[in-house]
């Protein structure tokens, strides 16, 4: 087969790149290498035997030139930020799926199947159980809540004390930029999809972990920027209380659900969960980084908070694991590997300042406590 993967110069992409390859299939990439991802340039973990191309998704005669004589896709390139260039989201995500489509109806490509990628984003704050009013689906907490060190979350009905709850497939309540971009990008598959009888999957992503995750995408969340404070002995901030719960993946569990739904007919014009089916908090997460590191920091927990975090969020996996999937790796091992892949990594003295410095910049991060803020909305779910 001859897949093609816009994205895959990053993270996800470039370990499903390699997969792929030793499956024996034939791959090109299309990529942008966009900043601050690839800060450094092209990437030198990008296989030779990968054809690549350097173009844009939202680019018409770059996306037609990718999709020449391809049998699979997989849409993993993304604009992924925390700003307030809301055009910017909907310009790559939305426009750039529904392109995609159109070129595969248009020149009625013979595409077997498209995975594309979204994301636990398009859940929110996901769902949670109220004494009084059952299953409910808060949206974001208040950021004068948050500013009197509040983090959690209450019914939206009654506003009482509410529990969260895994999140299955059919929750979708998406409150920033991102994530509505994320959900379009699911629509836009799922629906063009089978209408024209394109095999469309799109794969919910929780929090991926693994080597090769950008030092440069503030994206890439916790782990990287635990391993990169323990690395330098630096103690890492951990936000509001670091009871939020989160689930995380390893990388090698994603390409393993990735390669499934491409080989599954039953996989066709449905959203799967993809997560790793346990809950942690970011401070078990830290934990967990601590004893991989032999480290004895203790990390700041100072009352600072990123406005438009979600205080807990859980997938339900159950439908991805019907097709035979189940996560096998733990944080543990994700973090060992970043680690590994870390310490083989020359030239990182700037790296662990920059997506904290970026942030504050952006005046993402807010103090609980009366500090003058701004409004400035993060749009992650990334710790
Ligand atoms: N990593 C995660 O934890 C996670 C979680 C949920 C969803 N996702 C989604 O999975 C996909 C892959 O994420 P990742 O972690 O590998 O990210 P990444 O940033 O490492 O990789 C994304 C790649 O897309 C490329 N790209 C960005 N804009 C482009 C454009 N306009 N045209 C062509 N290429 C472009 C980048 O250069 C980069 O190589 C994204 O769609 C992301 O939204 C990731």
């Amino acid at each position: 087969m001859k897949v093609l993967l816009t994205g895959g110069a990053g993270f996800i992409g470039s370990h499903t790149v390699d997969a792929l390859l030793a499956r024996g299939h034939s791959v090109r990439i299309l990529d942008n290498l966009s900043k601050p991802v690839h800060l450094k340039g092209k990437p030198d973990y990008i296989p030779n035997e990968a054809e690549f191309i350097l173009g844009d998704v939202s680019n018409r005669c770059d996306l037609e030139q990718a999709l020449d004589g391809v049998d699979i896709v997989f849409h993993l390139a993304a604009y992924q930020d925390y700003l307030t260039n809301f055009s910017k989201f909907f310009e790559v995500n939305s426009v750039g799926t529904a392109l995609l489509y159109e070129i595969i109806v248009d020149r009625k490509l013979p595409i077997q199947k498209v995975v594309v990628a979204s994301s636990q984003a398009v859940m929110g704050e996901g769902a949670y159980l109220c004494g009084n009013c059952g299953i409910v689906y808060p949206n974001i907490r208040k950021l004068s809540a948050l500013k009197g060190k509040k983090w959690e979350t209450n019914c939206p009905e009654c506003a009482g004390a509410v529990e969260s709850q895994a999140s299955k497939e059919m929750v979708t309540n998406p409150q920033n930029q991102y994530a509505m971009s994320k959900y379009s990008q699911e629509m836009i598959a799922i629906n063009l999809g089978r209408r024209y009888g394109i095999p469309s999957v799109a794969m919910r992503y929780s929090i991926v972990q693994g080597p090769r995750q950008s030092f440069y995408n503030a994206y890439s969340g916790a782990a990287r920027l635990f391993c990169l404070h323990l690395y330098f002995k630096k103690p890492p901030t951990i936000y509001e209380d670091g009871r939020q719960i989160r689930d995380y993946i390893n990388i090698m569990d994603v390409v393993a659900a990735n390669l499934l739904v491409m080989e599954s007919e039953r996989a066709d014009y449905q959203v799967f969960n993809v997560g790793g089916g346990k809950p942690y908090s970011v401070l078990e997460l830290f934990e967990i980084t601590a004893l991989v590191f032999k480290s004895q920091l203790a990390p700041k927990i100072s009352g600072e908070f990123r406005f438009g975090d979600t205080r807990h969020i859980m997938s339900d996996i159950t439908k991805l694991t019907r097709l035979g999937w189940r996560p096998k790796y733990s944080p543990q091992k994700s973090i060992q590997d970043y680690r590994s892949w870390l310490m083989g990594q020359g030239n990182i003295d700037d790296v662990m300042d920059y997506a904290e410095k970026e942030m504050k910049r952006q005046k993402v991060i807010c103090k609980a406590g009366g500090v003058k803020q701004t409004e400035a909305y993060y749009s992650g779910v990334s710790i």
